[in-house]
């Protein structure tokens, strides 16, 4: 492993392209790793990923406000920048990327990159702010620095397949590349909002995965997809989960409804432990 000196950290777009462009004369490769902070093993994967297909690693750390509804938890999403400035040095990461509001939305900021389609169902029918927010400020780090490839977690299969549609629909010259989730020891998917969970809630959190699991092994013994589907959303209303805003069989590129396997599907969920919303999804 590296030695986790401090990490350098910039905080706006001059001294970030100073930085990145001093690495391309020495014809460097260069990885983004975007993320809200509050760091966690899936996140550090994400960073370790992007050392092994890049010389140079940026992190980058904004809790966007354009993401969350008025309503939703920005005021008290975590934020730790020290703590997550010590990870991402020992995880090899080379530079962060930390712009405060005004940096990345300076007064008379207008213009949002709305992508149609795949953002449409799922999260897009229960968070409609939230893709708007995601695909605006992704665009704005993937041309504020300029990588050769950007880094996501499949957790968030939906963000990762808009991401993919908007680098490719407005030409940004890099590789979107997808990792997969990292889990906690009962499968439950890591995330920054799990600190949130009671110790009652924490337990039945760790629900989510297994029913998901449960369904697909339904829907491979025979199970239509609606079935498994709907036995899914009861299973966890069983476990405890308080509220379920879906459990859905997707088209795994698309995400259109499918009725049969022929084509690659993604089996995703949210559901709500009190407060807290969490999210997975896993290949059927
Ligand atoms: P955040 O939730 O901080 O996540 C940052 C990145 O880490 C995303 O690509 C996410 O998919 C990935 N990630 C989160 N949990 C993971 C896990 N358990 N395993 C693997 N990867 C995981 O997603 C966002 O921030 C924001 O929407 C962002 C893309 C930064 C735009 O604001």
């Amino acid at each position: 492993m590296k030695d986790s000196g401090p990490l350098p950290v910039v905080r706006d777009t001059a001294r970030l392209r100073g930085a990145v462009s001093a690495w391309r004369s020495e014809t460097r490769t260069i990885g983004l790793v975007p993320t809200m902070g509050a760091l966690h093993e899936g996140h550090l994967s994400l960073v370790r990923a992007a050392k092994t297909q890049c010389e140079r690693v940026v992190a980058s750390l904004f809790v966007n406000p354009k993401q969350f509804a008025p309503h939703e938890d920005f005021e008290r999403y975590p934020r730790d920048e020290v703590g997550d400035a010590a990870l991402l040095a020992a995880a090899g990461c080379d530079l962060l990327f930390a712009p405060d509001r005004a940096a990345m939305y300076p007064n008379g900021f207008s213009t949002n990159v709305i992508v149609t389609q795949v953002s449409t169902p799922l999260e897009g029918e229960f968070r409609p702010h939230f893709f708007g927010g995601v695909a605006t400020v992704v665009t704005k780090l993937l041309l504020q620095c300029m990588p050769d490839a950007a880094l996501f977690g499949e957790k968030d299969y939906q963000q990762l397949l808009v991401i993919k549609r908007l680098a490719r629909d407005l030409d940004i010259p890099v590789r979107i590349v997808g990792c997969p989730t990292v889990r906690e020891h009962d499968g439950l998917a890591m995330s920054s909002r799990n600190a949130y969970l009671s110790a009652h809630e924490r337990r039945i959190a760790g629900r989510l995965n297994v029913v998901l699991h449960e369904a697909i092994k339904a829907i491979r013994s025979g199970a239509s997809i609606a079935e498994a589907e709907a036995e899914a959303t009861r299973h966890l209303g069983a476990a405890g989960f308080t509220h379920v805003d879906y459990v859905a069989v997707r088209d795994a590129d698309t995400l259109t409804p499918v009725a049969d396997l022929e084509h690659p599907a993604r089996i995703l969920a949210a559901a709500w432990l009190g407060k807290t919303r969490l999210i997975d999804n896993m290949a059927v």
